[in-house]
């Protein structure tokens, strides 16, 4: 479970997360939707303590990660949005070296990590430098880290971003399994239609605001109040084309 409670956060004169309060609950696949700049980031961070609100509470679990960030990354797992890798090691390595931050003992780490390597199809990329990976396998590298110690909360910072449809699809079918077995899954995306495929609630942001959270059914009858409407329009970020097809989404 992940908890906000009126929280704030400024970077000079950018109110980045203004007066937030929403909770995650768990034993569902959450979205975090909004476009560019309303604060997804910024709030995702709060959960980890590397970004320390200015005012208000977060709460995972009961634990606060800004008076206890170890004890709150113990059971998160974070894939950030600019995925961070030692340039010099393999995917092996970083297996080996988030396996000892995390204290996972070395059998369990060896069975865990093969599974999840053959699931992302990282397998053949093993023993290469992180520098010489792909967009793609280094996104799937920081997708398996965020796992590897098996957390009850996971935060995922657009991680379909740079993922082929095949990778994608895994991705999708694994948050749901682990989201089935009671743990709570955030990810974030700019992306409607991503949102509404993978998600079973969908939290939307905009200027640093939860302006609306809601399964499928929630966010179709909200859709037709009035002032809601241009938040959708600057969230799918309008062609005509994209206008007829989220018309057709919201019908079904
Ligand atoms: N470390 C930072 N320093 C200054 N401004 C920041 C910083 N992090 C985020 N911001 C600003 O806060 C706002 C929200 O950013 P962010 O949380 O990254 O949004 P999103 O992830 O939804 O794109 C943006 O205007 C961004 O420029
Ligand atoms: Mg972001």
């Amino acid at each position: 479970m992940l908890r906000y409670e009126g929280v704030s956060k400024r970077f000079g004169e950018v109110l980045a997360v203004n007066g937030v309060t929403v909770t995650f609950e768990p034993g569902k696949v959450h979205a975090l939707l909004g476009p560019n700049g309303s604060g997804k980031s910024t709030l995702m961070k709060m959960a980890l303590g590397v970004v320390v609100p200015d005012s208000g509470n977060v709460y995972v679990d009961s634990i606060d990660p800004v008076k206890e960030p170890i004890r709150a990354r113990s059971i998160t797992g974070y894939s950030p949005e600019e995925i961070i890798l030692y340039e010099s090691l393999t995917p092996a390595e970083h297996i080996s070296l988030y396996g000892s931050i995390y204290g996972i003992e070395r059998d369990r780490l060896v069975e865990r990590s093969a599974l999840l390597v053959k699931l992302f199809k990282l397998d053949e990329h093993m023993n290469k430098l992180a520098g010489e990976l792909s967009h793609g396998n280094r996104r799937k590298l920081s997708l398996v880290l965020a796992f590897l110690h098996d957390p009850s909360l996971i935060i995922l910072d657009e991680p379909f971003s740079g993922l082929d449809p095949e990778a994608g699809r895994i991705l999708k079918e694994f948050l749901r399994k682990f989201a089935s077995e009671g743990r709570t899954v955030i990810f974030s995306t700019h992306v409607l239609e991503l949102a509404e495929a993978v998600a079973d609630e969908v939290t939307i942001m905009h200027r640093g605001k939860v302006v609306l959270k809601g399964n499928r059914e929630e966010l179709r009858s909200a859709k037709e109040e009035k002032g809601l409407e241009e938040v959708f329009l600057e969230v799918t970020g309008l062609s005509s084309e994209l206008k007829e097809l989220l018309e057709l989404l919201w019908r079904g």
